[in-house]
């Protein structure tokens, strides 16, 4: 394809730095973009008298043609092209002549890549936001569904006290629901148009940045024009939130992990979102959790990538720039793929309740109700601390726990102890007690439940 900046020079470009400098095979999925923002630019030159009306008119429905025929597949992104604004211009111009060119007046691509990137990465803050929203109403849904099952809470990945599965999945929730903040912040503060900037200085022309903003879809246009065109902060700050996502989305597929092992048992997978071995019969792996916790390093892979790429570079844009989209492109695929796979995975997966109880029966982790009760009946915390750390040695040493060890045992330690400690340090009570806001107990959590639904999850009224 013949080079729009042909003038100046007097051989065409070296076959293999063409290819070096395309990025035709991956910006071209910012075509719909592109394309909006030309007709947009175009309408503007028009109503200014910059160009003809009729000028204007014309390119508008020549690109609205070439729109639908890429859409159609009846057009093909010529693969030598420099990029997929230079591969629209050229195709406009070999269609519309004389007028075709008269499009770039009072524009660089400059503007136009930072005007492309943004509309795009707007578009895909909604579709990932989509995804965050309907996994978290998957986890509502299983969290609903476990109220009351108690397990073992962690830390160190030692038992430690006594929650409900629902409890455990409301964590993600949360983790979730700030995700899902952090992508609205980004797009907020990407959605400010940087069409005018030209290559870096704007322009004599007498454009309307306003109008042309306004039906982008901004908020208002950039407000310095070298800004417009050199930083890349939008595309950091969503690969950052992002890679925060995908820290979430990996943490969670870790516990499925662990969960999934004989070890625990806690959950089985559905067959058809695990996979087998190809030598050992028995196996069922848990891949899908794997594969996120592997992407996840990919991702934060992306979010240094482009760090580094723009810390050093001086105003305002710099070929370096045309990075950014390989890295952040990638994690835009990679966060939508991970949301949409572990959704059904997640939807489809069979709770083991019995053996999260079993567990919750084992590890003395209603040691701390013990003290509790105790403090309750007058003793001061350290103390009964002791008390029921010489009482869970005693259970170790008889190889029992807590709620079998005879209340003798209990008297021998400690006289203040009666019959209804076994009440209170039985698992459902300890859960129960923990009726504070955040906390596991089922009313406490399903009230958590109904905030979720009634602000995330709530569908707006058309
Ligand atoms: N393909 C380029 C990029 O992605 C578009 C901008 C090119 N501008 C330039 N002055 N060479 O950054």
């Amino acid at each position: 394809m013949a080079k729009m900046w042909q003038g100046r020079f007097s051989k065409d470009l070296d076959e293999k730095v063409n290819d070096f400098n395309s990025s035709i095979s991956f910006d071209s999925r910012m075509y719909k973009e592109d394309i909006s923002g030309s007709i947009i630019h175009s309408v503007m030159l028009g109503k200014k008298g910059i160009i003809s009306e009729e000028d204007s008119r014309l390119i508008g429905k020549e690109l609205s043609a070439i729109y639908d025929e890429i859409e159609s597949g009846k057009l093909a992104f010529d693969p030598t092209a420099e990029d997929i604004h230079m591969f629209i211009e050229s195709v406009l111009t070999e269609r519309l002549g004389e007028v075709g060119k008269r499009l770039h007046t009072a524009r660089s691509r400059n503007d136009q890549v930072a005007l492309d990137l943004r509309m795009y990465l707007r578009g895909q803050i909604d579709v990932i936001v989509g995804l965050i929203k309907s996994l978290i109403k998957t986890l509502v849904e299983k969290a609903e569904e476990n109220l009351e099952t108690v397990m073992p809470g962690y830390t160190h990945l030692q038992r430690a006290q006594p929650i409900t599965f629902a409890h455990h999945l409301m964590a993600y929730v949360e983790m979730f629901k700030r995700d899902m903040v952090r992508m609205f912040n980004c797009f907020s503060l990407m959605n400010e148009c940087p069409l005018g900037s030209g290559a870096l200085a704007t322009t004599t022309y007498p454009i309307d940045r306003e109008f042309t903003a306004k039906h982008l879809g901004f908020d208002n246009p950039t407000y310095n024009s070298l800004d417009g065109v050199s930083d890349r902060d939008y595309a950091i700050e969503l690969a950052s939130a992002i890679s925060i996502c995908m820290m979430h989305l990996s943490r969670l597929s870790e516990e499925i992990v662990l969960w999934s092992s004989w070890e625990f048992k806690f959950i089985e997978l559905d067959d058809a979102y695990a996979t087998g071995s190809s030598i050992m019969p028995q196996k069922k792996n848990p891949d899908i959790c794997e594969l996120i916790r592997g992407k996840t390093g990919r991702v934060q892979g992306n979010l240094t990538t482009l760090l580094t790429m723009m810390k050093g570079l001086p105003l305002a844009y710099n070929k370096d720039m045309q990075e950014d989209k390989e890295a952040i492109f990638d994690s835009v695929d990679t966060v939508k793929l991970c949301l949409s796979t572990i959704k059904p995975m997640l939807d489809t997966m069979t709770v083991n309740k019995e053996n999260m109880k079993k567990a919750g029966e084992k590890g003395f982790i209603n040691a701390t109700d013990c003290a509790d009760y105790l403090v309750k009946k007058g003793l001061a915390f350290r103390d009964a601390y002791k008390i029921v750390g010489t009482l869970v040695g005693i259970c170790v040493e008889k190889d029992t726990t807590l709620d079998k060890l005879d209340i003798a045992e209990y008297k021998k330690i400690c006289d203040v102890f009666e019959e209804d400690v076994y009440a209170a340090i039985d698992l459902n009570t300890c859960v129960k007690g923990r009726n504070v806001t955040g906390g596991p107990a089922p009313e406490a959590v399903k009230k958590h439940i109904d905030l979720i639904k009634n602000t995330v999850l709530k569908e707006e009224k058309q």
